[in-house]
């Protein structure tokens, strides 16, 4: 990815690049295969340093962690006031508030940038979540916008906000990304073990939906995964995939990050719960013989059904964004960013992994009330999911009854149906943590904080607040 960015950016309009690797063979290689870029390179860090205009910017490209904080030291201890220091991977939003904060004191800028769109998207044009300071965007934000992909005119980058808010950003943006491919993987199930359709026919059907509200990237690469004939056994590429999916961790911290907040992302959570109950296979192959429902799903009208999952995937996509951004929201409450929504889903529209024409009516959403408290309550969304609604609730049910594995199709719907119900269930469970643990509770129709006296007359008493 980092080549590719550097192939990106030389390759714009009055860009000069300096590329350097710890492993200098790489950086022949790069330059050798890409005489075009008219990259300078170095072989040492100094070298490298010497070879960068004032104010220096260096973008580094490194697997998040340990690894990050080497090269950052590296470039620190060389670099001066004003230069600017650019953390390109997917570093832990945490981690890069504690690197901006250090490095800032030095008087060098240090910017965490998420930058969303895999290796082509590298070298086509990101989507770009650059956290920092004001002062370093101004040197920054031209550069990037000259390497973002484009949308409408608009550069697909903005100042998310101050110090880890871009990397905050770019992890909600993998947690989506988790959800979304959770859900489609989840449509593709249904479509399979309900209806019977063949991996070459659900392709189809996907590239169909891909012309509607439901176009996106995922939706488009997933109808090619489908296609694929594995070329050893002429068979579909994937029937011979084994059936564990992996993952680099921003899915998790986002749920961490998310319980933390006190906000639901079912969604996010069911996405790597998922994964990770894929990768146990000495319980899976246990419990294989467990049984399973009497009958199977037997679709008799198929092209209702197809209409039914694709209505229940739309509308489960709904809530996993909606959840995405409640967590925004809460994070930059939480660490002080000033993240303006709308742009957000803006600069989401192209370059990354989530980019769909659906970003657009959130973009539309948040321009059109900034204050919405729940995306799924804006109008467009609303309308969505009431005319989705009896295709949910019909393919959850089935899905249930006949055995099919659907967990973030059924936690959204759960989720959605927790959101709008006027009572729930929660007053029972203030009353069983008061009676165990006179954690008191609140009533409906006085102010004040009460405890029932369960051991004693049960008398109701006002007290000062909860008892730990
Ligand atoms: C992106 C992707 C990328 C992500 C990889 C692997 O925005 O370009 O989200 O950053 O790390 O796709 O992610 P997992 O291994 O966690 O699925």
């Amino acid at each position: 990815m980092g080549s590719n960015l550097a192939r990106n950016l030389a390759s714009r309009e009055g860009n000069t690049v300096a590329v350097y690797n710890r492993s200098p063979e790489r950086t022949r290689v790069l330059v050798e295969e890409h005489p075009e870029a008219g990259f300078i390179a170095s072989e040492t860090i100094d070298e490298f340093v010497a070879s960068l205009a004032t104010p220096r910017t260096a973008i580094i490209m490194v697997q998040a962690g340990a690894g990050t904080d080497a090269v950052i030291n590296q470039l620190a201890e060389r670099f001066e006031p004003g230069d600017i220091i650019v953390d390109g991977g997917n570093a832990l939003f945490a981690d890069t508030i504690r690197r901006e904060k250090a490095v800032r004191e030095t008087g060098v800028n240090f910017v965490g940038a998420g930058i969303s769109g895999g290796e082509e998207g590298a070298l086509k044009g990101p989507s770009i979540m650059p956290g920092g300071s004001v002062e370093a965007y101004k040197t920054l934000g031209p550069i990037l916008s000259s390497i973002a992909a484009v949308v409408d005119g608009v550069p697909c980058v903005t100042h998310v906000g101050t110090d880890g808010a871009g990397h905050f950003v770019k992890m909600i943006h993998n947690g989506i990304e988790y959800a979304d491919m959770q859900l489609i993987a989840e449509a593709y199930d249904l479509l399979r073990e309900a209806a019977g359709y063949t991996p070459a026919e659900i392709a189809e059907i996907f590239a169909e939906w891909n012309t509607g509200e439901l176009e996106s990237y995922l939706i488009e690469i997933t109808a090619e995964v489908l296609r694929q004939i594995d070329a050893k056994t002429g068979t579909p590429l994937v029937d011979v995939i084994l059936d564990q999916a992996g993952s680099k961790g921003t899915g998790v911290w986002t749920v961490q990050t998310a319980l933390d907040l006190g906000i639901p992302v079912s969604g996010i959570a069911e996405a790597v719960f998922a994964r990770a109950l894929s990768s146990k296979p000495a319980q899976r192959a246990a419990a294989l013989t467990l049984p399973g429902p009497s009958s199977a799903w037997s679709v008799t009208d198929k092209e209702a059904f197809v209409e039914d999952v694709r209505l229940a995937l739309y509308a489960s996509k709904i809530i996993a964004y909606s959840q995405g951004f409640d967590a925004i929201v809460a994070g930059a409450e939480q660490y002080g960013w000033d993240i303006k929504k709308g742009d957000i889903a803006m600069i989401w529209r192209g370059g990354c992994i989530i980019r769909a024409q659906f970003l657009n009516r959130i973009t539309e959403a948040y321009a059109a009330d900034p204050g919405l408290v729940a995306l799924v309550t804006a109008p467009y969304f609303t309308d969505a999911v009431t005319a989705a609604q009896d295709s949910w609730r019909r393919v959850v049910a089935g899905a249930a009854q006949s055995g099919i594995p659907t967990p973030a199709f059924s936690s959204s719907l759960a989720y959605y149906d927790g959101l709008r119900a006027p009572r729930l269930p929660a007053a029972l469970v203030q009353g069983q943590r008061d009676f165990f643990g006179a954690h008191t509770y609140k009533r409906v129709d006085r102010e004040g904080t009460f405890h029932t006296l369960w051991s004693g007359d049960r008398s109701e008493i006002e007290t000062e607040g909860s008892s730990h």
